[in-house]
């Protein structure tokens, strides 16, 4: 049975690319092998290496020293391992220069577990004499805060008082070097978001949803079922959910440790069956050759017979209202600005506009949370501190992430329409663009024979 609806709906596909439909439909997208994927990877992280000397120079830092024991990695170690590496080991440790000496090396890796490293790091700072040595040790900032407490103290003693002179803590060394994605990986980000897509579509459809049967929970795991299917893993568990449920059983009431209520997006929220005529929503990421996606959608199940057309209005304005508010994030994301610059203008003209909504969007990429920084957050709508002073770099990816609130009067209730779609600097027209496009439209879920009949307990 899935077979055949397989086989239609690629016939259905190749009718739609070959005609002027511009309506794209989202296609799986394979993976290479892992030997070419470690091949590919590798080449981003060379081209990302090649790149920290001028960080270096352009925050004015000679030199920045990263150090770690197995199992206790400084979170840049991530951003800069080889494919073919799955910890640190013994000490590994990296020192960047600014300026190499003219035959001299631009970068110097230890795996050690004597005091060899520390002889021949000193005699390299003895021989280029770095003024500034950067180490991560940011107190508010994860990506330029991940070296060890113990590891700073064995670097201080090991080097001496002159060297620990010179550390410096300057946060947008690691910050930029993380958050830069090198040209070579958008084509695979956007092959990686159109699969996450993909899924989302056929999670959001007959062949998924039977009404009154498939509950939330069905189509969350069959989400990450399809995920290990096509080879990808994720970074955090997909959610769905169904917006403006009136009826939430006591436990939908319940109030974590802290009292906050269960966030929409929280895998912890209620079960629920899905329905005809529900608007429901999913928060659904994908996780492939160092690379993380973030997506939130929209769906309307359609009752039997019914179609586009049948969809209340309302519901379709509460879309298009969300995305009048991730056009204004986009057309606010000046690079250079900071994050709560770019908030306060956004709000302030979504505001004039008339729109109510909460906006918390983050750079995203080689973390699904990644380096960079964040323009709201759900808690934080007047300014995020620390993070969201940072100045906005360009060549990253970010999550438009953010919901708009619309009068919904089938329902007679207010409903957050929610959406979060990734964007890629483009550094040639100087503009942010949709890594696979917007949603612009609700998915919707048309109901066949065969679920309606199970819906009403006839199978
Ligand atoms: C590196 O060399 C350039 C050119 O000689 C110099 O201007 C700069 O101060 C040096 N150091 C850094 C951290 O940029
Ligand atoms: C997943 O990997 C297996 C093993 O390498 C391979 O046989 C299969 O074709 C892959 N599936 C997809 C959808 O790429
Ligand atoms: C709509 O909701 C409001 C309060 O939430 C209530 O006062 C009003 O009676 C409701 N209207 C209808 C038609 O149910």
């Amino acid at each position: 049975m899935r077979g055949i609806l397989v086989v239609t709906a690629v016939a259905f596909v190749q009718s739609v690319i070959a005609g002027t439909n511009p309506h794209k439909t989202p296609q799986f997208q394979a993976l290479p092998s892992l030997r070419e994927q470690a091949k590919i990877v590798d080449g981003w992280t060379d081209e990302r290496k090649a790149l920290i000397p001028g960080i270096l120079r352009k925050y004015g830092v000679d030199a920045w020293l990263i150090s770690q024991r197995e199992y206790a990695e400084d979170t840049v170690y991530w951003a800069l391992k080889e494919a073919t590496m799955f910890s640190a080991r013994r000490r590994t440790t990296q020192l960047f220069l600014a300026n190499a000496t003219a035959e001299g090396a631009h970068s110097y890796t230890w795996i050690e577990n004597t005091d060899l490293v520390w002889k021949e790091l000193k005699a390299i700072l003895d021989a280029h004499q770095p003024a500034k040595v950067a180490l991560n040790t940011a107190s508010e900032l994860a990506f330029a805060g991940g070296l060890h407490a113990g590891e700073r103290d064995v670097i201080a003693d090991a080097l001496g008082p002159d060297w620990a002179g010179r550390f410096v803590l300057e946060p947008m060394v690691a910050v930029e070097v993380v958050a830069t994605m090198v040209p070579g990986r958008l084509p695979w980000y956007r092959k990686m978001m159109e699969t996450a897509w993909a899924i989302i579509e056929e999670g959001f459809s007959g062949a998924v949803i039977a009404p009154g049967e498939t509950t939330a929970w069905d189509v969350e795991w069959w989400m990450r079922d399809k995920i290990q299917a096509l080879n990808y893993t994720t970074w955090f568990q997909p959610s769905v959910y169904i917006l403006g449920k009136t009826d939430l059983p006591a436990a939908a009431a319940a109030t974590t440790a802290r009292g906050a209520r269960r966030a929409m997006d929280d895998p912890r929220a209620p079960d629920h069956r899905i329905s005809y005529g529900d608007i429901i929503h999913t928060d659904f990421g994908v996780t492939a050759m160092g690379l993380n996606t973030d997506t939130q959608h929209l769906g309307y199940v359609l009752y039997p017979g019914q179609t586009a057309a049948d969809v209340p209005r309302s519901v379709v304005e509460g879309l298009k209202k969300a995305n009048r508010l991730q056009d204004i994030v986009v057309a606010n994301m000046e690079v250079g600005r900071t994050g709560d610059e770019i908030l306060k203008k956004s709000l302030d003209q979504a505001h004039s506009e008339g729109i109510e909504g909460k906006i918390y969007c983050h750079a995203t990429g080689e973390w699904g949370h990644s380096a960079g920084t964040v323009i709201g957050m759900t808690n934080l709508q007047d300014g995020v501190p620390v993070i969201g002073e940072l100045p906005l770099l360009k060549n990253t990816y970010y999550s438009i992430e953010l919901y708009a609130e619309h009068f919904v009067p089938e329902r007679n209730m207010t409903i957050k329409f929610p959406q979060e779609e990734d964007v890629f600097w483009n550094d040639e027209t100087k503009t942010w663009e949709w890594v696979y496009g917007q949603q612009t439209e609700l998915i919707l879920v048309h109901t066949t024979e065969k679920n309606v009949l199970r819906a009403q307990g006839e199978l």
